[in-house]
């Protein structure tokens, strides 16, 4: 266990509301790729081609096949130690955690994190761009990987997974819930995120002075310099030995 560790630890034990921001980093040791890395979604697209609503709306068949590609693994993704030992300092230590997360992969909530905030929104559930009626995403998978637009089997409408594209507003409640999680907290973790897409990426600046903050991000963020914390290393394995050693005593 080196130092930093060790301080994180005593973070953890010290403080009472914690509120973690997570990005797509968090998942890549469950398997899903992220955005920004050199191994990420937009090395060969861009946010434009993958996540616009323009081009949702103008070329579903365009999106379905992309996301077949890209996001057909987040099915079989299962939640890693990071993912754990969030959910634990909730229900083992007790601690008031509120996982704000850009992630629309549901690793939180398997992992059994109480109070997960999808700013992003979900890939869960999908709803029919004419009749509104919801559908489980997965139900609609079948139509996908048969190359066909899923629509909905009375109206004839497309659906479209409850993801926040470009263009669209993020949802309100969940921001403002956010906000207040942020404006209360003692520490704030900031894990897995490149910290380029607003306004998710203004949350931080919402903490109180006395709210101490942490970085856990393999390439820099705009916000290293004012952590009292900073890890440039694997998230999972970062906060797994963290919790693991405030078990330990
Ligand atoms: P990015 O891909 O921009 O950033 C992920 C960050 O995680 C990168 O800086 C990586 O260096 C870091 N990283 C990767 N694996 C890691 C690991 N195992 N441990 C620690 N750090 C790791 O993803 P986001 O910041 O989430 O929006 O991107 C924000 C938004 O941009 C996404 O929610 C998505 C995208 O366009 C929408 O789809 C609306």
């Amino acid at each position: 266990m080196n130092s930093a560790t060790d301080a994180l630890t005593k973070l953890f034990g010290a403080t009472q509301r914690i509120v973690f921001l997570t990005g797509a980093g968090m998942s890549t040791e469950s398997g899903i790729p992220d955005f920004r890395s050199p191994t990420g979604i937009y090395a060969t697209l861009t946010s434009e081609d993958v996540f616009d609503l323009d081009a949702f709306l103008a070329q579903p068949e365009r999106f379905y096949a992309l996301a077949m590609r890209l996001l057909g693994g987040m099915r079989d993704a299962k939640p890693h130690a990071g993912h754990l030992a969030i959910a634990a300092l909730a229900r083992e230590f007790g601690k008031q955690v509120t996982v704000v997360t850009q992630n629309i992969d549901s690793l939180h909530q398997d992992a059994g994190s109480p109070v997960v905030l999808p700013v992003h929104g979900t890939w869960e559930t999908s709803h029919c761009l004419r009749c509104n009626a919801t559908a489980a995403t997965r139900d609609l998978w079948p139509s996908v990987e048969a190359g066909r637009v899923p629509r909905h089997e009375n109206c004839g409408g497309v659906f479209k997974p409850d993801i926040v594209f470009f263009g669209e507003m993020l949802p309100a409640a969940v921001l403002a819930e956010a906000g207040n999680a942020l404006r209360a907290a003692d520490l704030l973790v900031v894990a897995g995120t490149s910290l380029q897409v607003y306004p998710a990426a203004a949350l931080p600046g919402l903490r109180r002075s006395a709210c101490s903050l942490v970085v856990i991000n393999q390439t820099p963020t705009p916000l290293d310099a004012q952590a009292s914390l900073h890890f440039a290393g694997p998230v999972g394995e970062i906060l797994g030995a963290a919790v693991a050693q405030l078990r330990a005593g």
